[in-house]
């Protein structure tokens, strides 16, 4: 039931609709949220000059697919108290093609 590699030009869509009024994947520019910029393989929380609620911070989670393909669905559920503002995404689909499109697009 974990993540499976999917449709990374759906995923870009969906990034562009989901994610984009808040997170860029260019290095160092936050906006709302996080530059997702090289988010696979950091901490969560990590990511300098971004203010991060000590929820997220304290997480201290390995972003990675899995951790990803979980998160997704319910933010607020994976990481009470944080401040990302959505709702998830509840289809294992969207989560599959978004990671995957994140996974070539955040190096
Ligand atoms: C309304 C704005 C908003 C939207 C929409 C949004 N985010 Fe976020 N996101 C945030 C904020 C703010 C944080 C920081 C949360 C905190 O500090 O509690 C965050 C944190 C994150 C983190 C943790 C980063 C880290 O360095 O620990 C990831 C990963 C993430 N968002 C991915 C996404 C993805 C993928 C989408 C689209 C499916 C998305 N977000 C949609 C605002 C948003």
């Amino acid at each position: 039931m974990g993540f499976k590699e999917g449709d990374a030009k759906k995923g870009a869509g969906l990034f562009k609709t989901r994610c984009a009024q808040c997170h860029t994947t260019e290095a160092g520019k936050n906006l709302v949220g996080p530059s997702l910029h090289g988010v696979f393989g950091r901490q969560s929380g990590q990511v300098e000059g971004f203010s991060y609620t000590a929820a997220n911070k304290q997480k201290g989670v390995h972003w990675d697919e899995e951790t990803l393909f979980e998160y997704l669905e319910n933010p607020k559920k994976y990481i009470p108290g944080t401040k990302m503002a959505f709702a998830g995404l509840k289809k294992e689909k969207d989560r599959n093609d978004l990671i995957t499109w994140l996974k070539e697009n955040t190096k």
